[in-house]
């Protein structure tokens, strides 16, 4: 049988976050993220950082192909998937980018690595253009060198920042067994009641 869900959406997600991590599954944040360009969908996967009561927040180098679509558009739409514990959340929305206070004070939390292609973004960004963002060969590792031997790379990079992704619907999806099929329990942003969401079932 699929497990009953709290009716907060956010808890769900979050809680289903924690347990993938408890289950020792590698990147249990990891969400495909979907954004819309002026040429159709464009997909990509980012690590989720935080999960409060209303957003998922990552972080990213601007301007890259996301922020550029998000800047235009904010509708976007992401996807986690746990296959080993059967689940799927789905979720649909709005991104924007947070003010930089907040990416400042996030950095430093981030691995060494990550920070490191931060720096070596800020440094080639401007050398690049969409939609291509094409770069010479060897150039994101001497970037990225260069940033490791220079002093002051544990602080945020200006092109470093934080995109907070609001859904307003949320749909989880459970696996069944041979006996029993999938399920898909459906949320949506309401004023309606105190949780500020409601729920149903739907074809899953
Ligand atoms: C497992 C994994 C995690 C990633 N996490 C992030 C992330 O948190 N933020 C990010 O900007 N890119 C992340 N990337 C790289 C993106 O998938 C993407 O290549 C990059 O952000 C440029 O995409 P864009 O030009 O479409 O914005 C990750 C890639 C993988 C495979």
């Amino acid at each position: 049988m699929p497990e009953p869900l709290e009716p907060d959406a956010m808890a769900v997600l979050a809680r289903w976050v924690r347990e993938a991590g408890g289950a020792g599954l590698p990147l249990p944040s990891t969400m495909s993220f979907a954004t819309t360009g002026p040429d159709g969908p464009h997909a990509r996967t980012v690590l989720v950082t935080t999960i409060d009561a209303d957003a998922v927040l990552f972080h990213s180098s601007t301007p890259t192909g996301k922020t550029v679509d998000l800047d235009a558009d904010p509708r976007a739409a992401g996807v986690f998937h746990w296959p080993a514990l059967g689940r799927q959340a789905v979720l649909t929305g709005r991104a924007v980018r947070l003010d930089a206070a907040v990416s400042r004070a996030a950095f430093p939390t981030r691995p060494r690595q990550l920070q490191l292609v931060a720096w070596a973004y800020e440094e080639l960004l401007p050398g690049v253009s969409e939609p291509a963002y094409g770069v010479a060969p060897g150039a994101v590792e001497a970037a990225f060198d260069a940033a490791a031997a220079r002093e002051g790379s544990a602080a945020a990079p200006p092109s470093w920042t934080t995109i907070a992704f609001t859904p307003h619907r949320l749909d989880f999806w459970q696996a069944g067994t041979e006996a029993t099929p999938p399920t898909k329990q459906r949320y949506d942003r309401t004023d309606r009641t105190p949780t500020g969401w409601t729920s149903t079932p739907v074809l899953p």
